[in-house]
């Protein structure tokens, strides 16, 4: 027989360990995030949040139509480290989500919750973290029934589940004065940031892709609509080849699925609505990247692990990796859920395969960025005062046959006579190649949109500059020449970017 260790139990403070744990970094929307996470395992089909806004006494709750707790399990549930046992498909990990996101976000957590029709008994703790504060001890407070809040209590008069309730919520309404018009205005840029959120990473849930869970979510009575980052109701989308990739564990052999997307551009979109709402949350560049998944609920939603850096010619390219639970640890997936990490064992691979995704949307890009801009360069040079202004100085008399053609002839492309004299159509002819790599970002972006007057001055300058950086001395002569002579050129840019004058 072994020696008996002498041991002593040495307890976390309450105090401070409740200090702590607020501090996982949770935003607001991930934090209910956690909440949500916590329903849809509890067989919810239905989670209604409501965010009040009352000064410093505004209130969240969030409510399902789960299985529900009774008294005992309601404990455990409250307890930091719950003890269970997760399946294949549990979005929980680690027991603590429920206590720190709550606490992330206010000071007081209410859970209520009722398990059977046939009892009229509903079941409340709280976490008030000012009574651990005083206390120093880890005492959950025991609501009796008519204790509990009627906005906790009315949710659950008709069918079962589990409401939770945020109170005091100073990380929310961290302002001065909370009661001012600011703190209202705030809390209700949080509710459409949450709306978003919630679209995007419950997606699969509320579209009724993951059998048998479907969802519906609710935020102050409005339905929380699916957000697809890969769009797959638009026809022009280009799906690549989805691969599946083994991963050994100490235990199994499980699979990452990855399916990599190239979204259409602009003008292949079955609407500008359709286009807007795929840009995403945070638009764009930084919603390319990779998508990634954990039984279904998105962990993160763009970016490329450090495999490759974003970029404008990209930002067509998203690639959807899920992973089982078996492979959280090699994942590193955070308390928060809101981060997750290639593993190393198919790092290598993952990043094969997205070079190729990556090579294929740069392509795509180039492509419809050189035919927009050969139009645009082509509307610039191609009006007829400049042109007749072109004929004077350089004593041209037949420019018009070698000016590029008006588009709208030529169906977007640029034609130029083999016969010209004038130099511009060359440098025009070899800037075109360049343009996808060299193009400034901001340049880029405002095709997606109609050019208002600066942004079309700021369009010219960057032509312009391309142009410039790919012409020898007498294109560049003949360049600064026509530039000078669009109207309001001068004014626009020139004035204002001196550096113009001496190139
Ligand atoms: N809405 C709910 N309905 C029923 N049971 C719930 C609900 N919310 C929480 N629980 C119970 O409370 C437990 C603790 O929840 P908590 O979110 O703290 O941890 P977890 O979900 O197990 O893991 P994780 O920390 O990864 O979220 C859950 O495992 C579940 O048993
Ligand atoms: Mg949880």
């Amino acid at each position: 027989m072994g020696k008996k260790l002498k041991t002593e139990e040495i307890l976390p403070s309450a105090r401070r360990t409740m200090s702590a744990f607020r501090n996982f970094g949770y935003t607001f929307s991930s934090a209910v995030a956690e909440i949500v996470d916590n329903s849809i395992e509890a067989g919810a089909n239905e989670v209604n949040i409501n965010i009040n806004f009352d000064g410093s006494d505004s209130w969240i709750t969030i409510a399902d139509n789960g299985q529900g707790m009774g008294l005992k399990e309601i404990t455990e549930a409250m307890r930091y480290g719950t003890e269970r046992k997760y399946d294949s498909q549990s979005l929980g990990k680690f027991g603590m989500g429920l206590k720190t996101a709550s606490l992330s976000q206010c000071r007081c957590l209410t859970v209520s919750s009722r398990k059977s029709l046939n009892t009229p008994y509903i079941t409340g703790l709280c976490w008030d973290y000012d009574h651990i504060q005083k206390t120093n001890k880890w005492q959950a407070i025991k609501l009796k029934n008519t204790e509990l809040n009627r906005k906790v209590r009315k949710p659950l008069m008709k069918n079962t589940g589990t409401v939770v309730m945020w109170e005091r919520l100073d990380r929310i309404a961290e302002l001065e004065n909370p009661d001012g018009k600011r703190g209202e205005k705030r809390l209700l840029k949080m509710v459409e940031d949450l709306e978003l959120h919630l679209g995007m990473v419950f997606h699969k849930y509320l579209s009724g892709e993951i059998k048998r869970k479907n969802l519906k979510i609710c935020i102050n009575g409005e339905k929380v609509r699916p957000w697809d980052p890969f769009v797959r109701t638009e026809e022009k989308l280009d799906i690549l080849n989805p691969i599946k990739i083994p991963v050994k564990t100490d235990k199994s052999e499980a699979h990452v699925i990855l399916e990599p997307f190239i979204l259409p551009k602009k003008s292949d979109f079955s609407s500008d609505a359709a286009f807007e709402s795929a840009s995403g949350p945070h638009k764009w560049n930084m919603q390319q990247g990779f998508y990634i998944y954990r039984s279904g609920r998105m962990i993160q939603s763009g970016g490329w692990n450090r495999i490759r850096a974003s970029d404008e010619h990209t930002k067509y390219a998203r690639v959807m990796i899920d992973f089982p639970p078996e492979l959280d640890e090699m994942f590193s997936i955070d308390v928060a859920k809101m981060r997750a990490k290639i593993p190393l064992q198919i790092r290598d691979l993952v990043k094969k395969e997205t070079e190729k995704v990556v090579g294929k949307a740069k392509r795509a890009y180039g492509a419809d960025m050189n035919t927009k801009l050969k139009r645009k360069i082509s509307e610039v040079i191609n009006s007829d005062e400049i042109k007749k202004e072109i004929c004077k100085t350089n004593n041209i008399p037949k420019i018009e046959n070698n000016f590029p053609k008006n588009t709208s002839e030529t169906g977007g492309e640029v034609i130029t006579s083999s016969t010209h004299a004038d130099p511009l159509p060359v440098a025009i002819n070899s800037t075109i190649n360049q343009l996808d790599v060299t193009i400034p970002v901001q340049f880029q972006e405002i095709y997606e949109t109609e050019i208002p007057d600066d942004e079309y001055f700021r369009l010219l300058r960057a032509v312009y500059d391309v142009l410039m950086e790919y012409s020898d001395s007498a294109e560049k002569k003949v360049l600064k020449e026509v530039f000078t002579r669009i109207p309001q050129f001068e004014e626009n840019v020139i004035a204002k970017n001196s550096y113009i004058e001496t190139i």
